[in-house]
């Protein structure tokens, strides 16, 4: 049984796969309306989300299965082990997406699991989302002699976005600060691939970045659970300060023919200017789109490699 806690244990192959099946399954809707059918998604949450949610609810509701939303608040994995709620869910439904504050927490999801679960994302990956981004490149350019540009903090998007550009060969280069190794974020395995790729580099300037970019993609600067609480407001605004010079505006983009990238939810007036959202070379509702079809074509391989159809 395969799991996607991160994309590291994926070939390019398989990689490729999901994202042909990806585009296949959005061209072609109503052939894959019965896919899925009987199954049942258990997704947990732990954090806020919209297009996590939406998207794989929609994606089982279009391939003919069903997705249960479980708050984790509202929910007895508050009370009782990790592992033995999810055993009972996994007795229950045919695959489990969660998306939890802790990686440590999912990788005790998988061990409790009959079923195959995803990762919605957790302080260090979100391969869901990397997949969307590398599918919405797709559709504009050969990957393959694509250049993306990552402007902003080092994150959960960043690490998931590195392993996938270096697995498909798709040159990316991430302008942000230096990061330390106790950053929450921070992956040994991403640190070796930023290090020693031949596809992905690291520079702290962006103008210079941003000059030979297709794609200039900018992520919050503040992990969500952090965002609005007022016990983190003393380290929000001095990240804000140190991350300035990384905003996406007018200015670092003047001249340029780039596409610009977001996977939302975008904080206007930080890392992004609200000009550049709706800036004609922006695709950023495109890319939150493509969320379902992503997810379209990771539910496929997922049920695929558990045996569900060949
Ligand atoms: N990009 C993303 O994961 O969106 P949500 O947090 O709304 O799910």
């Amino acid at each position: 049984m395969r799991h996607i806690p991160n994309l590291k244990d994926l070939t390019a192959a398989e990689l490729e796969s999901i994202l042909a099946k990806a585009a296949e399954i959005k061209a072609n809707t109503q052939d894959f309306k019965y896919l899925l059918q009987g199954e049942s998604l258990a997704m947990i949450f732990q954090k806020t989300s919209t297009r996590t949610r939406v998207s794989f609810e929609v994606a089982m509701t279009e391939l003919g299965g069903h997705g249960i939303y479980i708050d984790w608040d509202t929910s007895n994995f508050v009370l009782s082990g990790i592992e033995y709620e999810t055993e009972y869910l996994s007795r229950n439904v045919s695959c489990i997406m969660a998306r939890l504050l802790h990686h440590s927490d999912l990788i005790k999801i998988i061990a409790g699991s009959q079923v195959p679960v995803i990762n919605g994302c957790c302080e260090r990956f979100h391969p869901c989302q990397a997949l969307t981004d590398v599918l919405t490149m797709s559709e504009y350019r050969d990957i393959s002699s694509t250049h993306l540009v990552y402007v902003g903090v080092q994150n959960n998007v960043s690490n998931s976005l590195s392993i996938l550009c270096d697995k498909l060969g798709l040159k990316l280069t991430l302008a942000t600060p230096e990061v330390s190794d106790d950053d929450e974020s921070s992956d040994s395995d991403v640190q070796k691939i930023i290090n020693s790729s031949s596809w992905v580099s690291h520079t702290t300037d962006p103008t210079d970045a941003v000059q030979s970019a297709d794609f200039v993609y900018t992520d919050t600067w503040i992990d969500m659970q952090y965002f609005n609480d007022p016990a983190h407001e003393k380290e929000k605004q001095a990240k804000l300060e140190q991350m300035m010079p990384y905003q996406i505006n007018k200015e670092l983009l003047k001249g340029l023919s780039c596409k610009i990238m977001h996977d939302m939810p975008i904080h206007d007036g930080y890392e992004i200017t609200p000009d550049m959202v709706c800036d004609p070379r922006a695709i950023i509702f495109q890319q939150a789109e493509n969320r379902l079809h992503a997810q379209k074509g990771l539910l496929w391989w997922v049920y695929q490699q558990a045996g569900h159809f060949s």
